[in-house]
């Protein structure tokens, strides 16, 4: 059988550097493209062996050169996605709209067989959130250019590369208390990021065509349960207080004018939905990929260098024992 060359946007995040390990392992070639291909050609090559992976530095206004990355591939997927807005060219109108509304006709028109796209979990729900707003618009458009395409929807993607356990646990660490928004009664199915691809993977190498699908892990966690869960795993003792919405609101106005904000107004409208299964969609139990792995064992992995000693801790390895014990 022929492998297919899959062309990758947004290759180098957390999503992007899993599925290339994914896809060059089982014989995919794939070509990336980033725009700061001296920045992120580390990261990207050193996901598979010499020979399988292509990277293209292109920027998406460049049209000519993305138009070229078209021939002779057969399967697009879109990983491109902001969490706040940072200019005119980095609106999430543009980045979760246009840009996949472009990448979809260039598939169409070339004649792909596979057009993959990730949207986001709850994104119905959450009808004042500009984030989820230009998800939604964004998975329309596509469906629009290019009606067979696939769309996943994940929950929390965690891993070792991600900037939500790993971000979580250094604030916990330096912090004495920590907020909680909406009491920390918003329920997460945080999914592993290698669970997610595992899915993207079934999807090309089955020629699994199906519209949406919403991609969660076996776990369903309230904001407040995750905390405490990673405040177990780096051993630290935190007070998590409720935030009235009014504090909430205001730290997070102040926030977002930092270059990295850890809290947008967005965001915090967002953390109001639940992060859960609509019901309304299959899910990647449904197509035949639970996602097995569980938030505890996959976070004991790397949770130890937030630990006090890091590396060197003696705790770096809870035993599965004490988790069980312990009921993390
Ligand atoms: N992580 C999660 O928990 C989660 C949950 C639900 C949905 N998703 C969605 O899954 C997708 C991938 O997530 P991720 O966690 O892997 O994201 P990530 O680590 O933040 O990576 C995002 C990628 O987007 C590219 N990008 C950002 N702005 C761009 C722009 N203006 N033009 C072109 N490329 C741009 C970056 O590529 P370069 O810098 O190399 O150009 C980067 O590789 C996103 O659409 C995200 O919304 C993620």
């Amino acid at each position: 059988m022929k492998a297919k060359n899959c062309l990758i946007f947004g290759g180098s995040g957390q999503i992007g550097k899993h599925l290339i390990r994914k896809l060059t392992k089982n014989n995919y070639k794939v070509t990336v493209v980033t725009r700061n291909i001296h920045q992120k050609s580390y990261a990207i090559k050193t996901q598979g062996n010499a020979g399988f992976i292509d990277i293209v530095e292109a920027k998406m206004h460049e049209s000519d050169k993305i138009i070229k990355l078209f021939k002779n591939v057969d399967v697009c997927i879109n990983l491109i996605g902001i969490l706040y807005e940072k200019d005119k060219s980095n609106s999430f109108n543009n980045i979760h709209s246009t840009i996949p509304s472009l990448l979809a006709k260039l598939s169409k028109q070339n004649n792909l067989k596979h057009f993959i796209h990730i949207s986001a979990l709850a994104i119905n729900s959450a009808e004042d959130s500009l984030y989820a707003k230009s998800k939604l618009d964004g998975e329309v458009n596509i469906i629009k250019n290019f009606p067979l395409a696939t769309i996943l929807r994940p929950s929390i993607v965690y891993s070792v590369d991600d900037n939500f356990t790993t971000n979580f646990m250094t604030l916990l660490n330096r912090l004495p208390i920590f907020p909680l928004y909406y009491e920390g009664k918003t329920k997460f199915t945080p999914i592993h990021c290698s669970d997610l691809t595992d899915v993207i993977y079934k999807i090309i190498s089955e020629n699994i065509y199906s519209k949406i699908i919403e991609c969660v892990g076996p776990e369903v966690m309230t904001f407040k349960e995750i905390l405490e869960k990673l405040l177990k795993l780096i051993d630290k003792k935190r007070i998590l207080i409720p935030l009235p919405l009014s504090m909430a609101n205001l730290s997070a106005k102040l926030f977002e004018k930092l270059p990295n904000p850890l809290l947008t107004t967005d965001q915090l409208r967002l953390l109001k939905y639940d992060n859960i299964i609509s019901g309304k969609y299959k899910t990647n139990s449904d197509i035949g990929v639970p996602s097995l792995k569980t938030f505890d064992v996959e976070v004991k992995k790397y949770a130890f260098m937030w630990r006090d000693g890091g590396q060197f801790s003696t705790e770096k390895y809870i035993g599965e024992e004490k988790i069980k014990n312990d009921k993390i």
